[in-house]
């Protein structure tokens, strides 16, 4: 069984990208604590990064073709994309939001998100373990 892992825009600067907020791990270091994280629950982890919106939606209709769910940091797109919104919506297979940091506890633009309508679920908040969360969530909704 294959979940998607999705990051959108600034992601691959994690470790150097103001690590105060978001750590000193890399997308590397994420996605291999995914893959491991993966291995024990049965899923096959996909993982995957681009500063494209376009590409972020291929890849959101691409996991509902082949994917058992996924799990999306969709970074500033978050607050400010419908089409993300609508592309979750268009697939039926369960999406998991995902942030690092607790976007509730910053500036007042990150306070929104437009795709946590069209989610199942959000985790944001607990550094780079947010992920491993988002799969355990994934874990426990899918059959
Ligand atoms: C983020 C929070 C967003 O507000 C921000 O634009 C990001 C990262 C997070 O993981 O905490 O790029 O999604």
């Amino acid at each position: 069984k294959t979940v998607f892992v999705l990051n959108g825009p600034n992601l691959n600067m994690l470790g150097k990208r103001e690590p105060g907020i978001y750590g000193g791990n890399t997308l590397k270091d994420v996605e291999n604590e995914c893959v491991a994280a993966g291995r024990e629950l049965g899923f096959d982890v996909d993982f995957r990064q681009s500063n494209h919106e376009g590409v972020l939606i291929d890849w959101i209709h691409e996991a509902g073709e082949k994917a058992a769910g996924v799990a999306i940091n969709a970074g500033a797109y978050t607050h400010t994309s419908i089409a993300l919104h609508d592309a979750i919506k268009a697939i039926s297979v369960p999406v998991i939001e995902l942030h690092i940091s607790n976007v509730h506890a910053r500036e007042e633009f990150r306070h929104h998100s437009m795709i946590a309508p069209a989610v199942k679920g959000v985790i944001c908040g607990f550094g780079t373990a947010s992920y491993i969360l988002a799969l355990h969530a994934l874990k426990s909704i899918t059959a």
